[in-house]
């Protein structure tokens, strides 16, 4: 177990974030959103604004900042200011560049907007009827598609032949990141090249996109982020405040801050699409699946950048079934963009169906474990690549146990005034992992460090490749320092898909090599301590066939070297060839719903995971930890209302609920540990966001077992619970 090695400068306030950032000469901008949700601006009158107190400049898409929209592996990303279409309330179309803060805000409630108005249609309910094929899947399998047993004609044939068939619809709400550091930037141009202060998932990803929208060369932007207060999917994307200030700070010769306020968080970025599933699952009454049917709508934004993939993440690879169909379907609404969320697909895939599972299972009268370890897949359906690893029926036998699960009875019990009830649900994400270059470096101080552009966005990624350089350098951790978060250093994926351990993690363990093979070809070359002899490393030290040996540091001084260094890359291989990957995980749930008020209160919580080998534990357990409880957070606090004009109804921290202290139990996690080095050679799977896939499902699953009631959307709230 190791502390995380950034923790006593966050919580010191020593480490300086996007906006911690000041410079003499610096501006401040602040970004002017749409009133309406659907239409054209017609007019901007910004006299009064570029009269006012302060004003340096206010940009408009009639007096715009030049930017062009930047393609990467994430796809586009939308650039404010380039036309005056507005497709969502709360889009920003204005940017008002001050000498302080409070005079840009200031000048910006004086810009006066004019719209011609078109009909917007905000309603996911009412916009299913518009619904269109999803685009293709992250793998590139199409919105629809169907694996039969070779005699069965249709998937309708296949639930009609099903002896116990359960089927139902399941929705799930649009959700906020609400990471707590706002997404902000500060731009600084030093002739031809900018340096940008902005918290991002990549670093070298963030200075690409900023170079390709400004048209600049990438070597001339530097993105800056060791420290990103929260991200969660929701800073994969370069932040409008970042293009806005980048672009400004250039044209005003001048250095420009922009955040957003808390309220234009909800907006003016992007969050998880609302989903709408339809799910049909056949079995024997022995409980073994015949037929999974799962149809999903998600809603997009009108340019249709994002989908929820929930039909393709959850249904196509769960269970063994000789029969399933899965469709997937977006419907475009006059809303805020969509992007990643934690566990994209996954996550609200997982209510819908382990909902269903749970159906089953009281259909069937039987024990929801037995149900999924009967069907547990050993290969995704219609692949031939089995698992790489997969220990989930362990996961359950241990969670079981340490629940108490035994103690469940189908109608839950009864104390005093509290119905209570348990739930399980399972997780799976998959194991995925990006390519990565990283630089160790050895110093004649006896210290190391390991260093990738990257970033850490509270994940403890840093303290990971720090303890994975020790381990490959054999040598404390103590001694090894690691770097994350800038764009000049060695390229190195990306803090998305639960992929950085695996991917930087696999690099180190190249490059650590490396450094190594030159360091003992120092250490025997002419004119070196062991000059001519054979050499070998082990524990930090070069030891020599004659018995002697030297620290590394000591190798180093004696040659006049202050430091040596070496880059290593990995990148997945034919590996996939060979096996399918993912994580797995049990959950499991105890909630108490109060007789009279009908409020739902989680009590127990337990997740058993199978992520492959844990480097720390103590920060895998806290990803888990945070995960667990965005699910709990899912199911009864968090959902976007949007108004029939598109404004949101609860767009900031006092609406939109999430959960407090009060809300969320201890939370209990444990990990059957099986490193899988048929993944990586480090042996370990992603586990960032597979803590939140399933909790919700175990959370309504543990309601209805307390109360009979089974409510099939989230977040459920008081009133579903109501007796009439
Ligand atoms: Mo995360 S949703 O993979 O950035």
């Amino acid at each position: 177990m190791t502390t995380r090695l950034d923790g006593p400068m966050k919580v010191t306030g020593q480490a300086r974030y996007g906006t911690d950032h000041n410079v003499p000469g610096m501006l401040f901008g602040y970004v002017v959103l749409s009133t309406i949700a659907h239409g054209e601006v017609a007019a901007m009158d910004v006299a009064a604004a570029k009269s006012a107190p302060g004003v340096v400049a206010v940009y408009t898409p009639f007096e715009p900042l030049e930017l062009h929209t930047p393609v990467s592996m994430l796809g586009s990303t939308w650039v404010p200011l380039q036309n005056t279409e507005v497709a969502y309330y709360g889009q920003p179309i204005g940017f008002v560049v001050a000498e302080s803060f409070e005079q840009a805000r200031d000048a910006a409630a004086l810009v006066e907007v004019a719209y011609h108005e078109l009909p917007a249609l905000t309603s996911m309910a009412a916009g299913l009827a518009t619904a269109e094929d999803a685009p293709p899947a992250r793998d590139g399998s199409p919105p629809s598609l169907a694996v039969l047993a070779p005699d069965v004609e249709s998937i309708e044939h296949a639930l009609a032949a099903s002896p116990v068939v359960v089927e139902a619809m399941y929705s799930t709400a649009t959700q906020n990141h609400a990471a707590m550091e706002p997404h902000s930037a500060v731009a600084i141009w030093e002739g031809e090249r900018l340096t940008v202060h902005s918290g991002n998932q990549a670093a070298n990803l963030q200075a690409i996109s900023l170079a390709d929208a400004l048209g600049v060369e990438h070597s001339a932007v530097r993105s800056v982020n060791p420290f990103v207060g929260g991200a969660f999917g929701g800073k994969g994307h370069t932040a409008v405040p970042a293009f806005l200030a980048a672009a400004a700070a250039r044209e005003l010769g001048r250095p420009v801050k922009a955040a957003l306020t808390r309220e234009q968080v909800f907006t003016a970025t992007a969050g998880r699409p609302a989903t709408v599933q339809r799910l049909a699952i056949g079995a024997e009454r022995d409980g073994t699946l015949v037929a999974l049917r799962h149809d999903s709508w998600s809603s997009t934004p009108m340019d249709r950048s994002f989908i929820e993939p929930t039909s393709h993440g959850t249904s196509r690879e769960w269970y063994t079934t000789p029969n399933v169909a899965i469709s997937q379907k977006m419907v475009p609404l006059n809303i805020p963009p969509t992007t990643f969320m934690r566990a994209p697909g996954e996550a609200p895939g997982s209510f819908a169906l382990e909902s269903a599972m749970d159906e089953l299972a009281v259909a069937l009268e039987m024990d929801p474990i037995e149900l999924r370890m009967r069907n547990s897949s050993l290969a995704p359906p219609g692949k031939d690549l089995q698992w790489s690893s997969k220990h989930l029926d362990e996961c359950y036998a241990a969670g079981a146990a340490r629940f108490g699960w035994a103690q469940r009875t189908p109608t839950g019990r009864v104390e005093g005034d509290w119905l209570v009830g348990l739930g399980t649900a399972t997780a799976m994400f998959p194991a995925l992992r990006f390519p990565a270059s990283v630089q160790v470096m050895l110093r004649d101080d006896g210290t190391a460090e390991v260093a990738t552009s990257g970033a850490d966005p509270g994940t403890g990624l840093l303290t990971v490749m720090a303890l994975v350089g020790a381990s490959s350098l054999d040598i404390a951790p103590e001694r090894v320092t690691a770097q994350l978060g800038d764009s000049t250093l060695p390229a190195g994926g990306l803090s998305g898909g639960s992929t950085a351990t695996a991917s930087a993690g696999s690099a180190i363990m190249v490059a650590a090599p490396k450094v190594i093979d030159d360091l003992l070809a120092l250490a025997a070359a002419p004119g070196a301590p062991f000059e001519g002899v054979e050499v070998s490393y082990a524990d930090g030290h070069v030891l020599a066939a004659d018995g002697r040996s030297l620290t590394f540091g000591e190798v180093l001084k004696a040659t006049g070297r202050p430091s040596i260094a070496a880059i290593g890359s990995s990148a997945p291989g034919e590996e996939l060839t060979k096996h399918s990957f993912s994580s797995f995980g049990a959950q499991f749930c105890e909630v108490r719903v109060h007789r009279w008020t009908r409020e739902v209160r989680v009590s127990r919580m337990l997740g058993v995971f199978d992520a492959g080998r844990i480097i720390n534990e103590q920060a895998a357990r806290s990803q888990i930890i945070g995960g667990m409880i965005w699910g709990v957070s899912a199911a009864l606090h968090e959902g976007l209302e949007i108004e029939g004009n598109g404004r949101l109804a609860n767009g900031d921290l006092a609406g939109y609920l999430i959960p407090v202290n009060a809300d969320i139990p201890e939370v209990d996690v444990q990990f059957v540990q099986y490193p899988d080095t048929l993944h990586n050679p480090l042996g370990a799977r992603g586990l960032g966001e597979i803590g939140v896939v399933g909790m919700a499902a175990a959370v309504a699953n543990a309601v209805h077992n307390a109360t009979g009631t089974r409510v099939r959307h989230i977040p459920i709230t008081i009133e579903d619970l109501l007796e009439d």
